[in-house]
């Protein structure tokens, strides 16, 4: 086991782990406890027990101090916290070496085994269940394989039933020895279990000491079963009753419930499939035992024994189904067999109790050791495939009573084997470790209990050997004769002391039927009354003949097939139980061991009390001072380099964060730095050795320290991670959804650009086919045309209605629509300007109109007149004079205007005013009229067709005194002649004329104007008399 350390996951940590924990309460591992002196060890015991700290490992065996109260530690809850968490990592527990184990055997894949040991009392009962319960909560589970778990877990109720009774020692002590291997397959499910039973201690069911009670099983049938059950047994409800239930005179125990006991057994034995007739059977043969305790003898007149009552035997009869007589006889009769025949020898009562006590142990063990074998076919696992195991080792303990028989003999014997055993794989393997390491062993001093294993087993020369002769041996064969025959050979043993052997102070300890054993846990004396008895364990042939013929199902199963030859002698009990322990020997040498040792806080089975003595006694024979002194054998500490770099290499910048060569230089390196002093530490193959646990704090509480700071740095990088992670994630996110967006806008833009070509095609074919009649080609495009022209239409329609230019172009198809679009145009306009007019500018247009009626392409100033508004008038009522207004009065004055008058003749310059009146124009020079033309008398007007103002009014000239036609200048000449022509309605009298007009200056006598054009306007009497008149010429022309 200390090689364990060089294992996988499992117990890497376990130091460290300690370490971490060693200043809750005490020290949790004792290896790494300063001083190794037992002083130190029983006071961090001690310490921890007081804080109901009740395991302490040393190195990875567990030692386990019984509290002797429940303590809140072996819940689900902490299954879940020690499962598949590194051993040592968590404060010590019962469940972390068993988790340490499932996991090294998993990895491992080889066998294991738990070795439960202690004195009687001391907890490896418990101490195994709790391992069973944790594997059954711990192991993956199916449907089928909590089937075989639930057998497993109930099998313990019923074998404690049958084999667990009171004793001083211990309310619920093993009476049997039990390994359980529990099979598991590569899974990790447990799968199977087998149990081997060692030994049962049969004279419990016939006797027992003050104090102590038979099997619990008796009690709780009597107490527990069924009405109707105790009837058809026979029994009555009380324990009282029966001889074999009350010697000890407690068959009531506060600490025991027998009736809840009962029902438990009942349900175990169903989960257990075990049928109805067969529950029957076996509680037919308890019933039968109890029955036969009863069976009282009486002696008869000549000293032989015969039966008081039959009632008693009638129901072992029943119950068994065998007959009364057959019964009766075996049972008082001994047969004994002379040459052909076969003789019936009568016992006497002392003889015939013997027999029946024989009886019932016989027919008790076979039971139990067939219960054993039904318990292991319910738990057998019948796949053939590969499993390893895990055995659990509980035996009973070491014991020590007042008075100590064959039985004690045994289990201390095989408590003496058990701690060879141990004595041999440890220190074993610690030599090795030492050798294999290179390092110096330093041999520990530790007490071997070979001397005592040889005293007991040795062939020929053993106390086994000595009493298996003294029952073989013909002749008178006594426990003192065997007394005699130890003494004559172990005589100068020094572990063996007798009566006669003693010194006289030891002597006065002694009776003479004793002899004393120095067992490594301690003196026993044993008295040698019944060894040779129990050691035959004989029972009748006659008695046993009459079993085989039982109708009882289980008592003719257990008493069948055995001993064909009866002539050969069975093996003696003493001689089967050193083979059966060899054999668990050689099953428990091919595994690999872990321990637990169970150490007993006080007698009294009192809570929380804590006896020194006893404790020290314990701690003594169970060699665990020795075995932590073998653990350090100078060297508390040891560890693999790479397990010891791992956990250090913070400490020195030159392994931190990687050491990249060798372990055991980095480990150097490490050490160095740290200061170790050369005597301080040795350097094996494979591992650092440290001499002195204050080496390891100094640098534990180092590493205490810097994991602080490295937990902060590691957080920081870790912080720095996750976030780095993070943002590449975000990226890498955003990256995708761009992709993601830039294919869906790529996807739309290519769609577009598609549907652009079709346009655009569309378009083109329409453009050319635009001149076609609509087909669907250029339908659209036609379509676009009309609207677009229109558009541009509506932007550049004309202003005026005079413009008549700006009208867009239509494109072919839309010549007729905008046509009929520009006269609607103008007609809006039109009647837009129109009813803007007001009447005043109609009025003025009305004459613009007439106007343009006269001289419109004939007189070339009309063009640049049109744009010259008319006035009303030219001269205002107030600018003519007075009388001239007088004379006029009559008639209304429509309009007056200056003009420049030719004289007749000389055609002289003059300037007057011309006033047009409803019926008549006036010539007016200043206040005097110089002429009234009468409109009736007015014959034509005439102009020249060029630019000049001259204006000749033809009049009709009778007589000669009356003046003639009017020659003259008018500004306003258009808008005079257009007033004219309206007041006196002369339009078609207006004439204009080209080149010269003839006038009549007097009645008969005329002269001409001539009319030409020149640079500059003037008017002047001609050569030839004519008046001449020169106008420009006009530009537009
Ligand atoms: N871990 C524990 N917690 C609480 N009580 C315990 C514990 N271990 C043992 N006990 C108490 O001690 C009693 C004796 O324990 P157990 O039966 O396991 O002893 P043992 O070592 O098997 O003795 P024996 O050799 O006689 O069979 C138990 O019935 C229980 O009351
Ligand atoms: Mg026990």
């Amino acid at each position: 086991m200390q090689g364990r350390e060089a294992r996988g996951a499992g117990g890497q940590l376990d130091m460290e782990g300690a370490l971490v924990a060693r200043d809750r309460v005490g020290i949790q591992d004792f290896v790494l406890l300063d001083e190794t002196s037992e002083t130190a060890f029983m006071d961090n015991l001690k310490k921890r027990f007081t804080g109901d700290l009740i395991y302490t490992y040393i190195g990875t065996l567990l030692v386990s101090v019984n509290p002797y109260k429940d303590l809140d530690i072996y819940n689900r809850k902490q299954m879940d916290i020690y499962m598949g968490v590194n051993f040592f990592e968590l404060p010590p527990h019962i469940y972390a070496l068993a988790d340490n184990a499932y996991h090294t055997m998993l990895t491992e894949l080889n066998n294991h085994f738990i070795l439960i040991s202690g004195e009687s009392g001391a907890g490896k009962t418990e101490a195994s269940k709790k391992i069973l319960q944790y594997y059954a909560v711990s192991c993956p589970s199916t449907t089928l394989l909590d089937r075989v778990r639930d057998r497993m877990l109930v099998s313990n109720p019923v074998l404690e039933a049958f084999g667990n009774a009171k004793t001083l020692k211990n309310d619920n002590s093993s009476r049997f020895g039990k390994y359980m291997d529990i099979q598991f397959n590569s899974e990790g499910d447990a799968v199977g279990g087998h149990i081997l039973s060692y030994l049962l201690e049969k004279s419990r069911v016939v006797h027992q000491n003050h104090g102590e009670r038979n099997f619990h099983i008796f009690y709780q049938l009597v107490e527990g079963g069924e009405e109707e059950l105790l009837r058809r047994l026979g029994l009555e409800r009380d324990s009282q009753r029966y001889s074999y239930l009350v010697q000890g005179e407690c068959a009531n125990v506060p600490s025991i419930n027998d009736r809840n006991d009962w029902k438990t057994v009942k349900n175990a034995l169903q989960i257990m499939d075990f049928d109805e007739s067969t529950i029957e059977h076996l509680f037919g043969v308890i019933a039968s035992v109890l029955h036969l305790g009863n069976v009282q003898f009486e002696p008869d007149s000549k000293s032989y024994a015969s039966l008081d009552t039959d009632a008693e035997l009638g129901w072992v009869s029943t119950l068994l189904g065998i007959s009364a007589q057959v019964l009766q006889e075996g049972l008082t009769y001994r047969k004994i067999e002379a040459k052909t025949d076969e003789v019936l020898s009568p016992f006497t009562v002392d003889h015939a109790i013997y027999a029946r006590d024989a009886l019932a142990k016989a027919i008790y063990g076979r039971t139990f050791t067939w219960l054993v074998g039904k318990i292991n076919e319910a738990m057998e696992n019948k796949d053939p495939s590969r499993k390893t195991v895990i055995g659990l080792l509980d035996i009973y303990g070491f014991e020590v009573f007042y008075v100590n028989s064959f039985e004690q003999f045994c289990i201390n014997y095989c408590n003496e084997k058990l701690q060879q055993l141990f004595i041999q794989l440890t220190l074993k393997a610690e030599q090795e470790e030492y050798e294999a390491e290179g390092i110096e062993w330093e041999p520990v001093q530790f007490f071997n209990n070979k001397i005592i294993c040889d005293l007991v087993e040795e062939k020929h020369r053993g106390i086994i050997s000595v009493l298996d002769e003294e029952c073989l041996r013909p002749g008178e064969a006594t426990d003192l004769t065997f007394l005699e025959r130890l003494e004559e050979k172990m005589g100068c043993h020094p572990h063996f002391v007798t009566h006669m052997l003693a010194d006289k102070k030891t002597r006065k300890t002694l009776e003479r039927g004793d002899f004393r054993l120095l067992h490594y846990a301690g003196e026993v004396t044993y008295c040698v009354v019944g060894f040779l008895d129990k050691n035959n364990d004989l029972l009748y042939r006659n008695v046993r003949e009459v079993m085989r013929d039982s109708k009882n199902a289980i008592v003719r199963e257990c008493f069948s097939g055995l001993e064909p030859d009866s002539r050969r002698r069975p093996e003696t009990v003493a001689t089967q139980f050193k083979s059966s322990l060899l054999g668990l020997t050689e099953i428990l040498l091919a595994k690999e061991a872990w321990y637990v040792r169970c150490l007993k806080s006080n007698e009294s089975k009192q809570p929380g009390r804590f006896d020194d003595v006893l404790v020290r006694h314990q701690v003594k024979y169970l060699g665990l001072m020795e075995h932590l002194r073998v653990r350090r054998a100078g060297f508390a500490y040891r560890r693999r380099y790479e397990v010891f770099l791992k956990r250090y290499k913070p400490l020195c910048p030159a392994t931190w964060p990687h050491w990249h060569g060798v372990p055991s230089d980095g480990v150097e390196v490490l050490v160095q730095h740290l200061g170790y002093m050369p005597h301080e530490y040795s350097m094996g193959r494979t591992k650092i050795f440290i001499r002195h646990p204050r080496t390891l704090f100094a640098t534990e509480d180092a590493y205490e320290r810097c994991k602080h700071d490295l937990a902060t740095r590691l957080q920081a990088k870790y912080k720095g991670y996750r976030a780095k992670g993070e943002f590449r994630r975000q990226k890498e996110a955003a990256t995708k959804i761009e992709t993601c967006w830039r294919g869906v806008q790529a996807r739309k833009e290519k769609d577009r650009r598609a549907w652009a070509v079709k346009v655009i095609k569309k378009f083109i074919k329409g453009y050319m086919t635009r001149k076609e009649a609509k087909t669907t080609d250029n339908s659209e495009y036609l379509v676009f045309v009309r609207q677009s022209y229109l558009n541009r239409l509506k932007a550049s329609l004309p202003q005026t209605v005079l413009d008549k230019t700006t009208w867009l172009t239509p494109p072919p198809v839309m010549r007729e629509t905008s046509e009929i679009l520009r006269q609607l145009n103008m007609r809006l306009m039109v009647r837009k300007y129109v009813r803007g007019i007001t009447p005043q500018r109609k009025a003025q247009f009305q004459l613009k109109v007439i106007t343009s009626a006269i001289f419109k392409g004939k007189k070339d100033s009309y063009p640049a007149s049109v744009a010259q508004p008319f006035l009303d008038t030219r001269i205002s009522e107030q600018d003519i004079n007075m009388k001239v207004l007088q004379m006029i009065r009559n008639e209304r004055i429509k309009y007056s205007v200056p003009v420049v008058k030719y004289d007749r003749n000389g055609f002289k310059p003059r300037d007057r005013q011309l006033i047009l009146t409803t019926t008549a124009a006036y010539i007016v020079e200043e206040a005097r009229v110089k002429q009234r033309l009468l409109y009736t008398t007015l014959r034509g007007v005439s102009v020249s067709n060029l630019t000049d103002n001259v204006v000749i009014f033809h009049v009709t000239c009778e007589d000669v005194k009356q003046k003639g036609d009017l020659v003259m200048q008018c500004d306003h000449l258009f808008e005079m002649l257009t007033k004219l022509s309206v007041v006196a309605n002369k339009q078609g009298a207006i004439k204009v004329v080209q080149g010269s007009i003839k006038f009549e200056f007097q009645a008969g006598k005329e002269n001409t104007v001539d009319f030409s054009t020149g640079q500059e306007p003037m008017a002047y009497k001609a050569k030839n008399g004519h008046l001449m008149v020169v106008s420009t010429r006009t530009r537009a022309r």
